[in-house]
């Protein structure tokens, strides 16, 4: 955007809104419209009442102020919601007898998106610090370099001899090759070059959406999610299609539901799977009605597989990237691989277009990845086997132990994981879920998420992947605060 730009933007809004004020200030927000409708095709207004939708940016000259015409600028491309905010203010302005001229100019860009604050995130920063027992922690039990070392069969002093003689320039910009041919080891059939590094899955994720994602395009995100990959499309001014997943399917997609939602104009479905919070977990087979769907109408799918490969069940659990072309895998070392502190992850991809496209993005983002986090990440994916069988274990063994709490608890049901660090617990007391984990925080020094962060009250999101002794400490505690409310219910 040219400065240029702005400041003739801005005098022309101050011209339109002028004259416009009585009906736009009445406008509601997009969020607050409800279901979106392209209110031309629905009928409601005719398109020669439509006066101009123009980039009123690039071209100040537009802008006529006829009575009985509604005037709508987009700067960059149609955006539905403010066809439909143009809707209401028109509506509105009908009935009260006010006149039918409508400005708006309300344009879409990244740099003044405003995004969502991040739930989870915020939550897990105000209290991961202060609790004593942490259950909302998504990690496999995290490692030290020491650690690592000892599990591998590394000296820790050679290889910590080789970080100190690192000599610290930027390194490889798109990924230590070493660390790739490592990485391409996770997946079936995919070269160093489709592989490009960043910092953490968060960090891949966001390089992947602002990559592709243009305003106005339309967005299929399945949720309960992590929350970025909703609200980053949002903020972004794409019209997101939410696809719930519903605990009587076992949290899996509805394909029915799926080809409901797409249609041409579909750029990019995004998935996580295994998903967080549920536990749920993809077969081949849905995964691959999700690529058929998606192909139907030529949309890449971006699927977030941080917890890939930690299931309850041996066997290889496929990437979307070995089904489909146009598919986008973004992991990490933080989950599978008890390394969040590294900060590294990456997306894979056979698209060359979207590699192009991430590529661009990454030199203005990130440039490169730290070498020395690298060279961790690429000791540890060298021994990728004895890191999964660890953490296999961990996940395995800690389930049972969580499973039989669950069943000892009068107030909590849920449906058991299949795969990841995370459950959904669902309570019968008659309490938000922000003030049950909020409680459970100051009187029994206990973290856990509140199912609100995901839109699904009367819930809450637990970590069991740590240490067993510390998640017996936790479950012990949590069930103190249910014998408590329980008391106070009575
Ligand atoms: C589904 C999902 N994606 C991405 C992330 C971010 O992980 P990273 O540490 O790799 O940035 C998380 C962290 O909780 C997550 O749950």
């Amino acid at each position: 955007m040219r400065i240029a730009d702005m400041e003739g933007k801005q005098e022309l809004d101050a011209k339109l809104f002028q004259g416009a004020q009585a009906y736009t200030d009445d406008v509601p927000q997009a969020s607050e419209v409800g279901e979106i409708q392209n209110p031309i095709k629905a009928g409601v207004i005719k398109p020669e009442q439509v006066v101009e939708i123009g980039n009123s940016l690039l071209d100040p000259t537009l802008g006529r102020h006829d009575a009985n015409a509604i005037t709508i600028f987009d700067s960059t491309g149609i955006a539905l919601q403010d066809l439909a905010a143009a809707n209401l203010a028109f509506v509105r302005a009908k009935e009260q007898g006010v006149g039918t001229q409508v400005d708006l100019c309300r344009p879409i860009r990244r740099s003044t998106m405003k995004i969502k604050d991040f739930g989870v995130e915020q939550w897990m920063n105000e209290y991961e610090t202060k609790a004593k027992y942490n259950l909302g922690e998504t990690c496999v039990s995290s490692l030290s370099i020491r650690e690592l070392c000892e599990l591998v069969g590394v000296d820790v002093n050679d290889f910590a001899k080789q970080l100190v003689d690192r000599r610290l320039t930027y390194g490889a910009i798109e990924g230590a090759v070493e660390l790739k041919e490592a990485i391409t080891r996770l997946y079936q059939n995919l070269m160093p070059d489709e592989i490009v590094t960043e910092h953490g899955a968060i960090g891949a994720n966001n390089l992947v959406l602002n990559a592709l994602v243009e305003p106005g395009d339309e967005v299929i995100v399945v949720t309960p999610t992590y929350q970025q990959l909703q609200s980053i499309p949002e903020a972004i001014g794409a019209t997101v299609k939410l696809l719930p997943l519903k605990r009587e399917n076992g949290y899996l997609p509805d394909a029915e539901q799926l080809r409901g939602l797409v249609s041409d104009k579909t750029k990019l479905i995004v998935l996580n799977n295994p998903d967080n919070p549920t536990g749920a977990l993809m077969s081949q087979a849905g995964l691959q009605t999700i690529v058929n769907i998606a192909k139907s109408v030529d949309a890449y799918v971006l699927c977030d597989e941080v917890y890939r490969h930690l299931t309850q069940e041996d066997g290889y659990s496929p990437s979307i990237i070995d089904l489909y072309d146009k598919g986008i895998s973004t992991s990490s070392f933080s989950k599978v691989f008890s390394l969040a502190g590294i900060r590294l992850g990456w997306l894979a991809t056979h698209d060359q277009a979207v590699m192009k496209a991430c590529l661009s993005y990454h030199d203005y983002e990130t440039i490169s990845c730290g070498q020395l986090d690298e060279m961790v990440g690429t000791l540890a994916l060298k021994n990728q086997a004895v890191l999964l069988e660890r953490n296999r274990g961990i996940v395995r063994e800690n389930l049972k132990v969580l499973e039989e709490w669950v069943h000892q608890q009068p107030h909590i049901t849920w449906l058991k994981p299949k795969a990841g660090t995370t459950a959904l617990l669902y309570y019968d007391f008659d309490l938000p879920s922000t003030i049950f984990c909020d409680r459970l925080m100051k009187e029994y020094e206990t973290l856990l998420v509140p199912g609100s962060c995901f839109d699904i009250e009367n819930s809450l999101r637990i970590g069991y992947t740590f240490e067993t002794t510390h998640l017996r400490d936790g479950m012990n505690q949590l069930g103190k605060f249910l014998a408590k409310l329980e008391q106070e219910a009575r």
